[in-house]
């Protein structure tokens, strides 16, 4: 594990974009919080994540799902790849898999995710949709260890915005994610200092109308 003086090492895992792990690479580069991002992994060969990692040289690899026999096949490579690397910290971000209990285990109290919504409401996709739909007038993004029940793990870090009368789902998702960005950094910046062990915090955003 990491000490005071030598930088926590991550391992990121997305499916698409690839902005939560931009903002994590920038504050390892920035020296805001004491990691490096020693890989970017991704089960989809188009994410625009892939080449956002390659142009700051973080080193990339991709384990394309679809080219597996099967689930458990893809996890285990996964799994495989995750051990080779060997990072102190599994750091999922807009991974859009459902992984398996083994591997999970493997990693439990070491493996994040981000998730765009107050867990735990709206486990699961559509989150922004469904906040409005239920006419919540909060909304979110949480940070939370992963184990094997889907977005159900113990949450480190919640950020939470208002929803405004005239939100459509992209207004508020847009709204979350320039949160996720801030949340998530802080997230493993404490997680890294203090272990993760029943660390909690909420942060509170407004956002003028
Ligand atoms: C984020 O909203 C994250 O919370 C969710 O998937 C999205 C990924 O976005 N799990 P990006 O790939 O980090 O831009």
């Amino acid at each position: 594990m990491e000490n005071a003086t030598s930088p926590a090492r991550l391992v990121i895992v997305i499916s698409g974009r690839g902005s939560n792990m931009l903002s994590i690479a920038d504050a390892c580069r920035d020296r805001t919080i004491n990691a490096t991002v020693d890989a970017v992994i991704s089960n989809n060969p188009e994410a625009e994540g892939l080449q956002l990692a390659a142009d700051r040289n973080i080193k990339t690899h991709v384990l394309d799902h679809r080219k597996f026999s099967s689930r458990y096949a893809f996890d285990r490579a996964l799994g495989q790849l995750l051990q080779h690397l060997s990072p102190d910290w599994v750091v999922l971000a807009g991974f859009m898999r459902i992984l398996s209990t083994e591997l999970v285990n493997s990693w439990q109290g070491r493996m994040l995710n981000i998730h765009p919504s107050l867990l735990p409401r709206y486990p699961g996709l559509d989150t922004h949709a469904r906040a409005l739909a239920a006419g919540d007038r909060q909304h979110g993004a949480s940070v939370h260890i992963v184990t094997p029940e889907l977005d159900a793990g113990p949450i480190i870090a919640q950020s939470v915005v208002p929803v405004l009368p005239d939100d459509t789902k992209d207004s508020l998702a847009a709204r979350v994610l320039a949160q996720e960005h801030e949340l998530y950094v802080r997230a493993i910046g404490l997680c890294i200092q203090d272990g993760c062990h029943a660390l909690q915090f909420t942060s509170v955003k407004r956002v003028e109308t």
